[in-house]
């Protein structure tokens, strides 16, 4: 007889971990199926997780470097040991996916390992095959399929990722030695954090991106402010730059580099190249198609606002249903799908999810930008703070960036919110939560801050929204 199961979540990232957890706690006998011999997923294993161990070893060692002097602290030789940096990464990660593997345990969720495809579809007991790394399949039974196997690394055409000279997100965390010169593919999310971390190590880093400018999703006042910041700290950027083609040799990358709009091709060498040009969902041998999920054109699988797909008993969360790529949003909805399993109602408020982006300073966005509001020709106030204004930043010698506050011009309620600035990603979560209770800009200026503190600017720049900011 096959192991029985209420629900089997195929995927073990923050979105199906959380998932199996929520329904354990729910009273559901769940599993998780994961092949990669960890849990976490992209995020902990290679993503999230290792990227944040190195941003901030790199931002300690530009802070010994280069801020340490300001404040009367003399050092006579900082020496980067990149193995020990590397390793310490590995430590954080084997950290956090042993916590996971615990925290399982701890909820009687059964754990899985392998490789897991739809077999059969069967309402009330669809079967679930796993086959394990030596190639031995075992069938399980389950009344509710949780599909969670995220996504991974849009490749470029005309571009072999050996991850070794031209490296994805992956090979970026492990690079043997600073290369001296960087070229990254994508001025996005992961092109900036890492390209960050080699830059701050001592690479010349080069980003080109097709678009004309930076950080798509993000508010364009705040794409700007960062980029000059970036700039202002070595970061060289081509915008409006497409590659097409790359060679690898002994003495590194040749790319092929045309103006997006048409023009006259160049060519760019360096001696390490990261493709950072997006993701796309993970469905490769689910047995999807067998299965009868339907897949978007994109590739997304396709799943309405319960998560369900359109085969009965079979749900699917995070990155494989696409949205926002993030960690966050496929947890909350590994939750919601969970209590919804469980005959409970569940939502997500995918007007109050936070992106952030862990260069220094950091950049943070939530709700509408200005250009989605003028867009959707709804009437608005702004009201902006900077940094520079702040008694804690200037103490803290920690200076660039500002926030602003977006509220509706006629309620006043908050409708977005974006910062860069120090701690970015810390500070927009008053105004998630803020978001979620439907506050008004007048809340956050009334809501006493603590003295001197970063959050002072989010304070600022909701009084400002009503002309009346009291340190500026
Ligand atoms: P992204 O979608 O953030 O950025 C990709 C960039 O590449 C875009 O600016 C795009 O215009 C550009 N691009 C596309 N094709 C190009 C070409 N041929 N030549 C030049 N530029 C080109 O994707 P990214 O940075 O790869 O990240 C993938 C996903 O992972 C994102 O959805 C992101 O949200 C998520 N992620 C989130 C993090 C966070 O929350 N801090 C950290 C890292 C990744």
């Amino acid at each position: 007889m096959p192991d029985t199961f209420d629900v089997i979540v195929i995927g073990g990232g923050p979105g199906g971990y959380v998932c199996a957890i929520r329904a354990a706690q729910l009273g559901l006998k769940a599993a998780v199926v994961e092949s990669r011999g960890a849990l976490g997923g992209t995020c902990t294993n290679v993503g999230c997780i290792p990227s944040k161990a190195l941003l901030q070893s790199s931002h300690l060692y530009e802070e010994a470097n280069h801020s340490f002097a300001a404040h009367g602290i003399k050092v006579s030789k900082v020496e980067l040991d990149l193995p020990t940096m590397l390793a310490r990464k590995d430590d954080v990660v084997k950290q956090n996916t042993q916590g996971i593997e615990f925290l399982l345990k701890k909820n009687k969720v059964a754990y899985i390992k392998g490789f897991a495809r739809v077999a059969k579809v069967q309402t009330g007991a669809h079967q679930i095959a796993v086959k394990d790394d030596k190639g031995t399949e075992t069938t399980y039974v389950t009344k509710y399929v949780v599909l969670a196997s995220g996504s991974e690394v849009t490749p470029l055409p005309g571009i072999t990722i050996d991850e070794k000279q031209i490296v994805s997100s992956t090979g970026a965390l492990v690079l043997s030695k600073v290369p001296k010169t960087l070229v990254v593919i994508g001025a996005g999310v992961i092109g900036l954090e890492m390209g960050s971390v080699w830059r701050r190590l001592g690479a010349e880093v080069t980003v080109i991106e097709f678009l004309d400018f930076i950080l798509p999703p993000m508010d364009g006042e705040i794409r700007k402010q960062t980029q000059r910041i970036l700039e202002k700290q070595g970061m060289k950027f081509r915008l409006g730059q497409k590659v097409t083609g790359a060679k690898t040799g002994k003495d590194g990358v040749t790319l092929t580099v045309e103006p997006a709009k048409g023009g006259a091709a160049e060519t760019v060498t360096a001696d390490v190249v990261l493709v950072a040009v997006g993701r796309r969902a993970f469905t490769t041998g689910l047995g999807l198609q067998e299965a009868g999920v339907t897949v978007s054109k994109r590739g997304f699988i396709e799943a309405d606002e319960n998560f369900q797909t359109n085969v009965e008993g079979i749900f699917a969360i995070g990155d494989v249903i696409g949205g926002q790529m993030l960690a966050h949003k496929a947890e909350d909805e590994g939750v919601a799908c969970a209590e919804i399993l469980s005959g409970h109602a569940s939502h997500i408020n995918y007007d109050a999810i936070a992106g952030v982006v862990y260069t220094w300073p950091e950049v943070a966005g939530i709700g509408k930008t200005e250009e989605q509001l003028k867009e959707a020709g709804i009437a608005y106030n702004v009201g902006k703070f900077p940094f520079t204004a702040n008694g804690r930043a200037r103490a803290n010698g920690d200076t660039d960036g500002f926030a602003k506050i977006l509220a509706d011009a006629k309620t006043d309620q908050v409708l977005g919110c974006h910062i860069v600035g120090p701690a970015a990603g810390d500070l927009i979560m008053e105004v998630a939560v803020a978001m979620e209770f439907g506050a008004s800009s007048e809340d956050i200026a009334r809501t006493c801050h603590a003295h001197p503190q970063l959050g002072e600017v989010v304070k600022e720049a909701a009084l400002a929204a009503d002309k009346r900011a009291l340190h500026i």
